[in-house]
């Protein structure tokens, strides 16, 4: 069972990261979450570990899951997460497939990705969707309502370019920083709007 991380004084978050494109995402927000001292635990889809290994290379999946406390297996239904007796700060779906978030509105636990986060919105624990596709089709909009009806957040993958990113590593920093920072966890140093 979850207890306080010593550096942060919160409870462990729960991550899950998915086959969406965007994978950088998850390891800025790893990250970030390592230099604050917050712990995390992780669950990764099939495709989650393919598109990892695309996008950061073949090392991918190890490089997330270096960064965890405690990794749980996608069909392991007994694992702590599928219990909403269980506790973490927060659940985290970052990227989030198309796939997941329809699962996820429509209450259909078949992995323990989608049934830990069933678990967040019936006991009404804050659980952050971080969809990334392009264009949405009518399924997708009706499925992130649906989510957000049903407590979610929907907290797309959308960077900023107001702060001037010179990299694709600065951009997708920010959007990780400025994720921390709407679940709790203020970030030192993040850049902050300040006026024209
Ligand atoms: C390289 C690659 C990129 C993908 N990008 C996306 C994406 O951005 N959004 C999405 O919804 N699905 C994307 N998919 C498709 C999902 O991985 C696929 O629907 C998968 O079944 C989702 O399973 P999961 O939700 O369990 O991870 C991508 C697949 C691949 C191979």
């Amino acid at each position: 069972m979850p207890i306080e991380c010593k550096a942060t004084g919160h409870p462990p978050l729960l991550l899950a990261v998915t086959g969406a494109s965007g994978i950088i995402y998850a390891v800025k927000f790893l990250e970030i979450m390592a230099g604050l001292g917050q712990e995390v635990d992780l669950i990764l889809s099939e495709a989650g570990q393919q598109v990892a290994e695309l996008e950061l290379g073949s090392a991918g999946t190890d490089k997330l899951k270096g960064f965890a406390r405690m990794v749980y297996d996608l069909h392991d239904m007994a694992a702590a997460p599928a219990s909403g007796s269980a506790r973490w700060k927060a659940m985290v779906i970052l990227p989030c497939t198309m796939g997941t978030l329809a699962s996820v509105a429509n209450g259909l636990s078949s992995n323990l990705i989608h049934r830990a986060a069933d678990c967040f919105l019936k006991e009404r624990r804050p659980l952050i969707m971080v969809p990334r596709e392009t264009p949405f089709n009518r399924n997708h909009l009706r499925n992130m309502v649906l989510a957000h009806e049903a407590g979610a957040v929907i907290f797309p993958a959308m960077p900023s370019f107001y702060h001037r990113p010179s990299s694709i590593d600065e951009m997708a920093e920010f959007f990780a920083g400025r994720l921390s920072e709407f679940i709790g966890l203020p970030v030192p140093g993040l850049k902050r709007w300040t006026g024209m």
